[in-house]
């Protein structure tokens, strides 16, 4: 089978023969060649219905032709030239209009970037050294983040990373989501050092865990208390849910906000944004450092303004009950063969949970059963539904999945857990 060939020759050239962690799955990944809408192809010819959406980014569905014409015109009128650009200005605009807490923001090329410049702009803001983070809660791959964190690291079961040296990991404390107690505790220890508070407003990237108890309010009268700041990672979150951001669908105002994914359209994408006093300490206006040869490319943001335009115009209600329905369909398969498992979902996220207890925090979450996980993703993978591959990833909905697709995904829903 060509996947076989490609995957052995991926092997000598990759660690586990990806570029990414959590793409790696046994026996062989899948290897896509091709997509459109909601679905994608594997190099065999197979097609799959894409609840993984390249991670997120691709709300859209794939190959979509009005997206594909504006990065063409781009490309014929050159992709990079390093300087400041007609695009940057256009597409600045689009989200400081629509995010209510951005007045300036820079553009970077992945989360990662975004949060580490993040976290940076935040100690050197308020000159304090630690940052508090949830634990379970990811922000990109870089060493202030790589501390109990989610995604990878936990379907790896190594939720901290080998070469963070300790004098890093001394300056990350580590809370619980959901837990105002600790939070609070934590603060009382440490506050007058604690330059940011970072978090995921809904967690992602452990499966989906909704706020609870008004825990996001809590975080931001905390943080003024102590004069820290608050740092909302909205890298999935952002425009997922309505053409804002989720601070503005819950009101609750971060002082830094990161966004990546899906502002892209599926070009690599990152931001980082805040008021202004604060975006000031950024270099070279400021003496905080932050720098990319490819921050805010042309094409990054030619993709990212044609996916926003047609955002914009959409009614996300579409997708947000699109995901209900499957919820309420799963729960109804749950309770009719009595298994163990809860379904989790934030508007158009979601994800099944293999455990006993119902999922609001990590320590639950990471007792879920993995394998019976894997067996129900190998099963509905072999139906042509494309889930992402770890219990600690999350289902999207792009605006192109249609009745069918939510036909034929239940039925295989439905065939795969019955035999669980
Ligand atoms: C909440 C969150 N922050 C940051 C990142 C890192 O983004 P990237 O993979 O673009 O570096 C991710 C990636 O999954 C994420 O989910």
């Amino acid at each position: 089978m060509k996947s076989e060939e490609l995957f052995k020759e991926a092997l000598n050239l990759f660690p586990m023969g990806v570029n990414s962690p959590v793409r790696y799955y046994s026996p062989i990944p899948v290897m896509f060649k091709s997509g459109k809408g909601s679905k994608i192809i594997d190099v065999n010819d197979k097609e799959y219905i894409d609840y993984s959406l390249g991670f997120g980014p691709m709300i859209l569905g794939h190959a979509n032709e009005e997206i594909i014409k504006k990065m063409n015109d781009q490309i014929e009128n050159g992709i990079l030239f390093g300087s400041i650009t007609e695009n940057e200005v256009q597409f600045g605009k689009i989200i400081k209009n629509a995010v209510k807490s951005i007045e300036m923001m820079r553009f970077t090329n992945s989360g990662t970037e975004a949060t580490m410049h993040a976290m940076r702009l935040a100690r050197g803001y308020t000159k304090r050294n630690l940052i508090l983070k949830m634990e379970g809660g990811y922000h990109g791959a870089h060493d202030y983040s790589l501390i109990k964190s989610g995604s990878g690291t936990m379907t790896f079961e190594k939720p901290s990373s080998d070469g963070v040296p300790e004098e890093i990991s001394k300056t990350v404390v580590v809370g619980k989501y959901n837990d105002k107690e600790n939070i609070e505790n934590i603060f009382k220890k440490y506050g007058n050092n604690i330059a940011a508070v970072i978090t995921e407003p809904i967690f992602g990237n452990i499966g989906v865990i909704n706020p609870e108890n008004d825990f996001l309010p809590f975080l931001r009268e905390i943080t003024d208390r102590y004069s820290s700041l608050l740092i909302f990672d909205e890298v999935i979150t952002g425009f997922r849910f309505g053409f804002k951001a989720y601070q503005d669908i819950i009101n609750v105002k971060p002082d830094i906000t990161t966004m990546g994914k899906i502002i892209g359209g599926g070009m690599p994408i990152g931001l980082f944004g805040a008021r202004e006093e604060i975006m000031k300490n950024i270099s070279p206006s400021g003496d905080v450092y932050e720098a990319g040869t490819f921050s805010g490319n042309p094409l990054s943001m030619a993709t990212g303004i044609a996916t926003m335009n047609i955002l914009k115009g959409k009614n996300y209600d579409y997708i947000n009950n699109y995901a209900r329905r499957i919820e309420k369909s799963l729960n109804d398969i749950i309770n009719d063969y009595k298994l163990k498992a809860f379904v989790n979902r934030a508007y158009s996220m979601l994800q099944v949970f293999f455990n006993d207890k119902k999922v609001n925090n990590y320590g639950v979450a990471k007792n879920s059963d993995t394998n019976k996980f894997k067996t129900m993703f190998d099963r509905l993978l072999n139906k042509g539904i494309y889930v992402p591959p770890s219990q600690f990833e999350t289902q999207f909905i792009s605006f192109a999945h249609d009745d069918n697709d939510f036909q034929k995904t239940m039925d295989a829903y439905y065939s795969v857990l019955k035999c669980l």
